[in-house]
Order: C-alpha cells, then sequence, then structure tokens
C-alpha cells in the first residue's frame, strides 16, 4: 500500500527546510522499502500575492480525502494580508487544524545531547540535556482561535473588536485523554520519573478555565497511577525557565499552548528544533513550529532540523495508526541520525553555533540514514 504525503512548503524558509525533510522521507523510504508518494501543492502568504487565494481549491480537498499525511513548512510574507487584516496564509494552517479537526497539538520539548539551551549567551550550560523532556499538548480547535472574532463598524471605524473564547466540555475531554495517553508512553519526568500531567490554565480568574480544569480533574480521577499536577499560566511560565525538569507532559488550551511553546523552543536549543504534530481521529499535519523567517529566506542557512524532526513525528504518527513495524522504525531512524549529527557536531545551523548550511546538515542526515538503514 502507498502512503499519500500532501507537502505545503508554504513560505520562506518553509520550501527550504520542506526540501531537507522531503530528502530525509525518500531516505527512509528507499532504506526500508516504504512507497512513499508526495503530493506538493504551493501555498501562503506569496501564493495569495500572486493569486489572490491562500491556496489552490483542489489543496484543502486533497489533504481531506486523498492523503495519508501531511507536512506543512511555514506561511507568512512581508506585506502579504488579508483584507480583514489577518496574516496571508494563516487559513492553510488555521484551516486544516479546524477542518480536518486537528484536535490535539503535540509540541515535545526536548534538548538533545550536544545542544545549548538559548536562555542566554550569559549564562552558562545550566541544564543537563537530560533535564529538558517534556511534552506540550496544546488544544488545537478552540479556545480565542475559535472563529467568532467580530468588529463593530460605526461611521466607517472599528469601534469594537471581540475575540470570543470558546471552551466546551468535549473539547477539553478529548485533549486532556490525549494528554493522559502521551502520558502513559513516556518514562515519566526528568526529575523523579513520576509520570505527571499538568493542567495549565487561569482557572483562577476565567471560566473557560474552570470547566477546563473540572474536565481534567475527572479524567485524572481515572489515573491515579498519573501525579496531578496544575499551574497557572502566568505560574507555570516562570516554572517551565526555573525548573524544566519537573514537566512531563502539559496539557493546556489554545492561546497558552501557542505561548509557552516559543519559551519552550528556548530550552530546546530555539526554533529550528521545535517540531509539532497537529493530530486528530483521522488526520495529522506535522510542522515545525517555527515561522518563514523571510529575513533567512534563500541563504540556505537555516535549522532544517525541526522540520527534519516533524518528518519524524509524522513516522511515529503512521507507524502507531498502522500498527506498522517499518515505520515505526523509520521514526526511529530518524531521531538517531538527528542526535548523531547534533553530537557529532561538526555539521550545525549557525542558531547551534556552527556555520554549515540547511543542505549540508540534510546531507550529514542523508550520510547518517544510508548507514543505519544499509543492512536490512
Ligand atoms: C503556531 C503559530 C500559529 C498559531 C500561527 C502561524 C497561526 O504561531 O503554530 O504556533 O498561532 O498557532
Ligand atoms: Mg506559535
Amino acid at each position: 500500500m502507498g502512503t499519500t504525503i500532501v507537502v505545503l512548503p508554504g513560505d520562506g524558509v518553509g520550501p527550504e527546510v520542506m526540501a531537507q525533510g522531503l530528502r530525509v522521507l525518500r531516505t527512509v523510504g528507499e532504506g526500508l522499502g516504504i512507497d512513499f508518494e508526495v503530493v506538493e501543492f504551493p501555498c501562503g502568504g506569496k501564493y495569495y500575492l500572486d493569486h489572490g487565494k491562500e491556496w489552490p481549491d483542489d489543496a484543502f480537498i486533497t489533504c481531506r480525502d486523498d492523503s495519508d499525511a501531511i507536512l506543512l513548512g511555514a506561511v507568512g510574507w512581508p506585506g502579504a494580508w488579508m483584507p480583514d487584516g489577518r496574516l496571508a496564509g494563516s487559513s492553510v494552517v488555521l484551516g486544516l487544524r479546524f477542518n480536518l479537526d486537528l484536535y490535539a497539538n503535540i509540541r515535545p520539548i526536548k534538548l538533545y545531547p550536544n545542544v545549548r539551551h538559548q536562555v542566554s549567551e550569559r549564562f552558562a550550560q545550566v541544564w543537563e540535556p537530560r533535564d529538558v523532556d517534556l511534552v506540550i499538548v496544546r488544544e488545537n480547535t478552540e479556545g480565542i482561535y475559535a472563529d467568532t472574532h467580530g468588529q463593530l463598524n460605526r461611521g466607517g471605524k472599528v469601534e469594537v473588536a471581540t475575540d470570543v473564547r470558546i471552551i466546551t466540555r468535549k473539547g477539553a475531554e478529548r485533549i486532556i485523554r490525549h494528554a493522559f495517553a502521551i502520558c502513559a508512553a513516556r518514562g515519566g519526568a526528568p526529575k523523579d520519573k513520576i509520570h505527571r500531567v499538568t493542567c495549565v490554565d487561569k482557572s483562577n480568574v476565567l471560566s473557560g478555565c474552570r470547566l477546563f480544569r473540572s474536565v481534567y480533574d475527572e479524567v485524572a480521577s481515572e489515573h491515579p497511577d498519573v501525579a496531578k499536577d496544575y499551574a497557572y499560566i502566568d505560574a507555570f511560565q516562570q516554572w517551565l525557565v526555573r525548573s524544566p525538569e519537573l514537566y512531563d507532559v502539559v496539557v493546556t488550551t489554545n492561546m497558552f499552548g501557542d505561548i509557552a511553546t516559543d519559551l519552550g523552543a528556548v530550552l530546546q536549543g530555539g526554533m529550528g528544533m521545535a517540531a509539532s504534530a497537529n493530530v486528530g481521529e483521522r488526520h495529522g499535519m506535522f510542522e515545525p513550529i517555527h515561522g518563514s523567517a523571510p529575513k533567512h529566506a534563500g541563504q540556505d542557512r537555516v535549522n532544517p532540523i525541526a522540520m527534519v524532526l516533524s518528518v519524524q513525528a509524522m513516522l511515529a504518527w503512521l507507524g502507531e495508526r498502522r500498527k506498522d513495524a517499518t515505520l515505526r522504525r523509520a521514526a526511529v531512524a530518524v531521531e538517531g541520525a538527528v542526535m548523531d549529527v547534533l553530537a557529532d557536531g561538526s555539521r550545525l545551523t549557525y542558531d547551534l553555533g556552527g556555520t554549515a548550511t540547511t543542505t549540508a546538515v540534510g546531507d550529514a542526515l542523508l550520510v547518517n540514514l544510508r548507514r543505519r538503514l544499509g543492512k536490512r
């Protein structure tokens, strides 16, 4: 059975990192005999400026009906805004999340050996890699991102603007259950190896967060083996930087997860290391959490590892869904290759203190992968 991957390179550095992600995908495909069919669509802000739409008409239908998984690079281009003020290209990423019901946005925050956190040049390496290994599970289909935005126009002027935050029992329950399932498959928090799911909210102020926390309590009571833990989002940001080793799995609402994962990226060596999976019952879309970085575009200099680890997450997800040992093996091989290239240290991009190009990192990954997969 062939596996169809829809590829949406997008804007700026998106196509550059995607090129390396696809080389990795093809290499594991060849090495393990997996038949990947890649269907590519242009999309994003630049595409919008040129074509008056964010992606071709059939792109979404293909994602929905004719793909096994989706890979997205990044969207956003200078001057590319929608008439209503939104970022052109955002309906690709948000459109897929909402319209394919990709309710779980899974963002691992893992500091690999030989990678330095980016808190400040002036701090010594504070954490050992083994201290930073958590997953933030971000609700992805409601919260303040729900399509309930509005503006009141009076006399040609916008007088009032609203973004209504929606929290539902169903939305809370499914993301919290997902977080507990992820926790069960892990080895606990780095500090104490205790399985822990931290509920991050602002339930001291917000009513939606009180619902979210009460659903967390209900689900948590079914898991007496997992340590219950709570944090308000403001305090959580502080604890995440001070004591990342306390955290195992963190579950939170949409926008809090958006904010916390950029901070989390600092602990794992920067945005160039931060991958994500957007998954629902039927579909999966995988993307680095970084943006299109227009100022770096066209220079072959950004770190492709976040994209490559997103490919790895896709392989792992497909492997779990299909109970397919070869796909699972492919995912393990990709993470192994990334770890070897990081540990070797001679082919790293500028953000990790090296001078290698995006392509050179891809080359090093391919050499390593071929060696790993050569003997079957
Ligand atoms: C992210 C991004 C997106 C978000 C943007 C591009 C719409 O910041 O994936 O974290 O806000 O979710
Ligand atoms: Mg974000």
